[in-house]
């Protein structure tokens, strides 16, 4: 008699007899909101592998696993339960979306960023028998869940801003207001990125998102700081937002833009700033298109890894002396909120954060500043769960040259970082555009 084959039919047997029940809650929420995954019914002790599959605007696939054993009871919880292996390990109950990578064969240097915040990013979440580690799409899941993450919450309102040349898009929380407000801006990739400044109006602040880098026009960036304050002007001067109450956020490049404006602006003064993987260092009293003409002289410091991967963190080093090539930090009068990655290998902003603490404790500001600093982590800190990418296809500013740039970090730190700094990122401004303006004087 043939064993193997009495084995083989026992085994679909008792497949054919369970019924697993999985359960996302909830299955519609923020993106930077947890969600609780369970599967019942199944065997006790069974081997299961938790798969998460999204389909991304570009239409390439992003897809995330996590083995699991069912306990006596036939139960997973992903909240309480460890994965023994997968794209993560560990209890981690949001390890479906964080460590999410492109799926084996997909184009090279692939970032996941949504340009319509309008729509919610869709994650199927399904559960496959056995411990797989791929041909996931070849196989039948035992149940899927089709779950959405968005960026918008109900009711935020989204409204295109092209007004005296600014180009921006403003996000508006539902109620009646006035709000307290953030102007919000990326980094030398260019373009106008919505997403984080949409998550930050469903959290109860007038956002605009803030173009200041075309990648369509083939116009050099021949921006003076003036462009910034107009921007900053036309959100403080929205009805529905207090012109008392606005903040600056900047990743990056947009960094220097949030610290110049504090430092020097005699218009726009922001009530706090936020600094995300950022620098205090480039030529001062000059034009955008000065400054990076200026960094591209300095890209003769740039390196190139074994695996061709382009790193910029040197070309700011060392941090220099003279006044004229740094924001002197000294001069900023609001709450500094710097984050950063301690393995961030595009911007030095490690050196960078040292020096803007000496800066500031030297001119007798150093008790406005506030800094996150993150072993592991990156430079692309996000929202949290979006899939770390350590490195990914950049084009440059200034030689419109396509290249792969290293931005660092390290998964499971990178993805506790986001998660962690974004917290606490919310609570800064919460503090300082909510509390109450100081007394004015008594008539
Ligand atoms: C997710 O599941 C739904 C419903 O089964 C299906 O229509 C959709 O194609 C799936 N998405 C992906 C990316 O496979
Ligand atoms: C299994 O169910 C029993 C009865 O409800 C309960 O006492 C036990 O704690 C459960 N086991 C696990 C691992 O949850
Ligand atoms: C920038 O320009 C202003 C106004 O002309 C001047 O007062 C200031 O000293 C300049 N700063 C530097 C660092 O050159």
């Amino acid at each position: 008699m043939n064993i193997l084959a009495d084995v083989d039919l026992s085994r679909s047997a008792s497949s054919m007899a369970i019924c697993p029940v999985l359960s996302v809650q909830p299955t519609r929420a923020l993106v930077d909101e947890k969600f609780k995954i369970a599967v019942r019914n199944l065997h006790p002790e069974q081997e299961v592998t938790l798969h998460s599959l999204h389909q991304s605007e570009d239409k390439d696939y992003w897809e995330a696993f996590g083995h699991y054993t069912s306990d006596e009871n036939g139960t997973v919880s992903v909240t309480e339960y460890a994965s023994m292996g997968g794209t993560y390990t560990g209890v981690e109950p949001m390890g479906l979306l964080w460590s999410m990578r492109p799926v084996p064969g997909s184009r090279h240097g692939l970032r996941l960023r949504k340009r319509d915040v309008m729509s919610p990013m869709v994650v199927n979440i399904s559960i496959f028998s056995g411990h797989l580690t791929q041909g996931f799409s070849e196989k039948d899941a035992l149940s899927t869940v089709v779950t959405e993450r968005w960026y918008l919450a109900p009711g935020v309102q989204r409204v295109d801003v092209r007004e005296q040349g600014v180009k921006g898009t403003l996000f508006i929380p539902p109620g009646p207001g006035p709000f307290p407000a953030v102007l919000d801006m990326w980094g030398g990739g260019g373009g106008l990125v919505e997403y984080r400044a949409a998550l930050l109006a469903s959290h109860g602040f007038v956002t605009m998102a803030l173009e200041y880098l075309s990648p369509e026009e083939e116009r050099t960036p021949n921006l003076e700081t003036e462009y910034f304050e107009i921007a900053y002007h036309i959100l403080q001067s929205h009805p529905q937002v207090c012109p008392d109450r606005v903040a600056a956020l900047g990743l990056s490049f947009g960094t220097s833009v949030t610290l110049t404006m504090a430092a020097y602006s005699k218009t726009a003064q922001p009530r706090c700033c936020v600094c995300i993987s950022g620098s205090h260092v480039h030529p001062i009293n000059k034009s955008l298109f000065e400054v990076f003409e200026h960094m591209k002289r300095n890209m003769l410091k740039a390196r190139i890894d074994e695996n061709n991967h382009v790193i910029w963190r040197d070309v700011i080093l060392p941090i220099p002396t003279e006044p004229d090539m740094k924001v002197d930090v000294g001069q900023i009068k609001c709450p500094v909120l710097i984050v950063i990655g301690q393995d961030d290998q595009n911007w030095a902003t490690v050196e960078s954060t040292e020096d803007i603490q000496q800066m500031m404790e030297r001119s007798g500001n150093g008790h406005l500043l506030t800094v996150l600093s993150y072993p592991g982590a990156g430079h692309l800190i996000e929202p949290p769960y979006t899939p770390h990418v350590r490195f990914s296809n950049f084009i440059t500013q200034q030689q419109r040259q396509k290249v792969l740039m290293l931005w660092g970090g390290q998964t499971k730190p990178h993805a506790d970082a986001q998660e962690d700094s974004w917290n606490k990122i919310l609570l800064f401004l919460h503090t300082h555009l909510h509390q109450d303006t100081p007394p004015a004087a008594r008539l």
